[in-house]
């Protein structure tokens, strides 16, 4: 199992490209199945749950075509669902990656079955998939829960007005995806407004969909008989760049990301500014510049466009090396700070209550072998790494390699002491 060892106390310098977004790309992929025409995507990060998707995809019968690009600049997939022949989403796949449960509401609108595992929960929390099932339910499908498996069917989903029971980003995706196939008008009220939601309405409605008022909180979509094949590049992975941005700023140090902007990330840009960072934002690339010492800030995580729960591990990171205490209140889901145990052993003062984590600056980490849990509080860990002094060693970096296309390569290209043991 692979580990990362860092040699913390170096200031990033220098700058690299920022992939496609992990979290746009994993629906936009089963938007494919969509049309029996086949769907290129651009910009596609090369990384392990984008692979286990496209595993997915093809044991369905679909046919994947995957031409690497260089790092940063993303491969080219291109899918062609003609043939599909295989409506079944097994646990194997799923339970390493909870985002098959997208498979659901294409496979439903067009081959009108699917047999998707239940995701089961994570290290975060339950993640339970009941407003994807409640909005299915509500365009007509007859759903039952057995043995593990979520069991749909319907001739022809039709429009209905669902408001889910909280914001959900996959529940959302899931739910316009098939209202796109379904008879009549959809609206999804109470939507997710974040930017992936809006990037997979750009490509549906290149599919010939027609999704009204994706990125506000009510989104309408007028089913259509067929969609057909497009060309779609991925939009810019905001939480890679945040999370780059949060090692320039504990470092200390002076970084420039290209190919992504700060347009999606005004709330932790507000927050990084805060800490003290200078920021410069340019059309197509962002630059970061962090003072000698950070001052805290205290966030609450809540959906888009406020604060990310996927900065929260970040900044808790950030905040363990600050001027101040913070008070960082985690709102989306209920297990998501994994990471402070871990953090504590680097020498970080942390003390949680409940949703809650009130995180004391101390002057400096010191190096240690920590274990990565999930993908996010993985990041801290190598936040915290590349700040501490002397050397960690962290443990389970399959995390990373699931959300953070070349990450070491990226790092050592900022001038961190960073290396991959086997
Ligand atoms: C998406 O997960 C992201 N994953 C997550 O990123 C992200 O943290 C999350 O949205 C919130 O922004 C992908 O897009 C692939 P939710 P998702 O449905 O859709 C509850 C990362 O690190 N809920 O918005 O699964 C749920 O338990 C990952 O890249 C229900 O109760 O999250 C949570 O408390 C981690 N029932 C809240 O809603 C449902 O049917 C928000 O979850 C659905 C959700």
């Amino acid at each position: 199992m692979d580990k990362l060892q860092i040699s913390g106390g170096v200031a990033l310098r220098g700058e690299i490209a920022i992939s496609g977004a992990k979290n746009a790309a994993l629906p936009l992929l089963c938007a494919a199945l969509l049309t029996r025409e086949p769907v290129t995507f651009t910009h596609v990060p090369h990384l392990n749950d984008i692979g286990t998707m496209l595993r997915l995809l093809e044991q369905m019968g679909v046919k994947v075509a995957r031409e690497a690009g260089k790092v940063g600049a993303g491969d080219t997939v291109t899918l062609d669902a003609s043939a599909l022949d295989n409506l079944l989403a097994p646990y194997e796949l799923v339970k390493t990656m909870r985002a098959a449960i997208l498979v659901l509401g294409p496979l439903v609108a067009r081959a009108g079955e699917a047999k998707v595992s239940l995701p089961g929960g994570c290290a975060i929390g339950a993640r339970p998939v009941d407003q994807h099932i409640k909005g299915l339910t509500a365009m007509g499908a007859e759903i039952s829960v057995e043995h593990g498996y979520v069991h749909a069917q319907a001739t022809r989903l039709k429009g209905a007005r669902i408001f889910t029971d909280m914001v959900t980003v996959t529940g959302t995706e899931n739910l316009m995806m098939a209202a796109c196939l379904g008879a009549g008008e959809t609206i999804i009220e109470n939507a997710a407004r974040e930017p992936e939601v809006v990037d997979l309405a750009t490509c549906l409605n290149a599919m010939g969909a027609r999704v009204s008022g994706a990125g506000s909180d009510v989104i309408r979509i007028q089913g259509v008989d067929a969609l057909h094949g497009a060309t779609h590049r991925v939009m810019p992975d905001r939480i890679e760049t945040g999370t780059y941005l949060c090692a320039a700023a504990a470092t200390g140090g002076d970084v420039r990301l290209t190919g992504t902007s700060s347009a999606y990330l005004d709330a932790v840009i507000d927050k990084l500014m805060d800490t003290g960072c200078e920021i410069t934002a340019e059309r197509d690339a962002i630059r970061l510049k962090a003072p000698a010492r950070l001052n805290a800030v205290s966030i609450r995580t809540a959906p888009y466009p406020a604060f990310p729960t996927d900065m929260q591990a970040q900044f808790m990171a950030i905040n363990a090396v600050a001027d101040g205490t913070a008070v960082i209140r985690e709102t989306i889901f209920e297990n998501r700070f994994m990471h402070a145990v871990e953090l504590i052993r680097l020498g970080a003062d942390i003390k949680i209550d409940g949703n809650t984590a009130f995180v004391k600056g101390v002057a400096e980490l010191q190096g240690a072998t920590v274990m990565a849990t999930d993908l996010r509080a993985s990041a801290s860990l190598v936040i915290a790494g590349l700040v501490a002094q002397g050397e960690t060693v962290i443990e389970r970096i399959y995390h990373l390699d699931r959300g953070y296309e070349a990450l070491d390569q990226k790092l050592i290209a900022l001038g961190a002491r960073v290396a991959r043991l086997k």
